[in-house]
């Protein structure tokens, strides 16, 4: 049965509803314009990568590794730079160390498409060679530039090239993985933990129990913040 706007309204305001009927479609293809603006935002940061000029890394590799996963997410991840497979799809950890960093994130509940995924630098080093100094300080102010767009509540830091990229060279890893550090960007406090990289795991297994205590701090933080996955 169709009702009439007066009966409508009537019904309405006898269970004290507190909105308005609208007789107005819902436009379901609205995109809210925060979205909007970060997926441009992203674009534009790509492209400002991609201009880099004098770059060993950018010329000695194949493609431009951006990033991967959900822009919207609560959660981001910093590894070090694309390795051979990487940098032949041209997105982060689909090699072995991403297997494992699947399996990881997959060990405390969190499906690795939920979560938004980059690197300290976004080109391949020659040989998987660790960057250098300069090129982690040189990325880092795009990293941070993409730390600020993403906005997450949390920022997962994976190894030592990560860490020192946001946290500086004066911290070792063994000190600090697993506790909570922030990080100021733009005026804004970032909640960030260091863990181990899952190459540094595959290479010496036995550290994955440390990895392990991290990975329930990690989530213990998701569950007391409330993140939504
Ligand atoms: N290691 C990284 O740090 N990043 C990748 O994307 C792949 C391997």
């Amino acid at each position: 049965m169709l009702l009439n706007p007066k009966n409508q309204n009537d019904i309405l305001q006898s269970f004290e509803l507190e909105f308005e009927y609208e007789n107005k479609p819902i436009n379901r293809f609205h995109i809210p314009s925060e979205q909007i603006d970060k997926s441009s935002l992203l674009k534009n940061l790509e492209k400002e990568i991609s201009e880099i000029k004098d770059c060993e890394l950018k010329n000695n590799s194949n493609k431009l590794v951006f990033s991967d996963g959900d822009f919207n997410s609560s959660i981001m991840i910093v590894g070090e730079g694309p390795g051979q497979r990487e940098d032949e799809l041209g997105k982060p950890f689909v090699g072995e160390a991403g297997l494992l960093l699947n399996k990881m994130l997959k060990a405390i509940n969190i499906e690795r498409n939920k979560v938004y995924i980059t690197n300290v630098v976004n080109f391949r080093p020659p040989n998987n060679r660790k960057p250098e100094k300069s090129e982690i300080n040189k990325y880092s102010y795009y990293l941070r530039k993409h730390i600020s767009i993403i906005n997450p509540k949390i920022l997962i830091l994976l190894g030592s090239t990560a860490m020192e990229s946001l946290l500086g060279s004066n911290v070792k890893i063994s000190k600090i993985r697993g506790t909570w550090k922030e990080i100021i960007i733009n005026d804004k406090v970032y909640n960030s933990i260091v863990t181990f990289h899952p190459a540094y795991l595959l290479r010496q297994p036995e550290q994955k129990k440390y990895s392990w205590l991290d990975l329930k701090v990690i989530k213990k933080k998701i569950d007391l913040i409330n993140i939504k996955l």
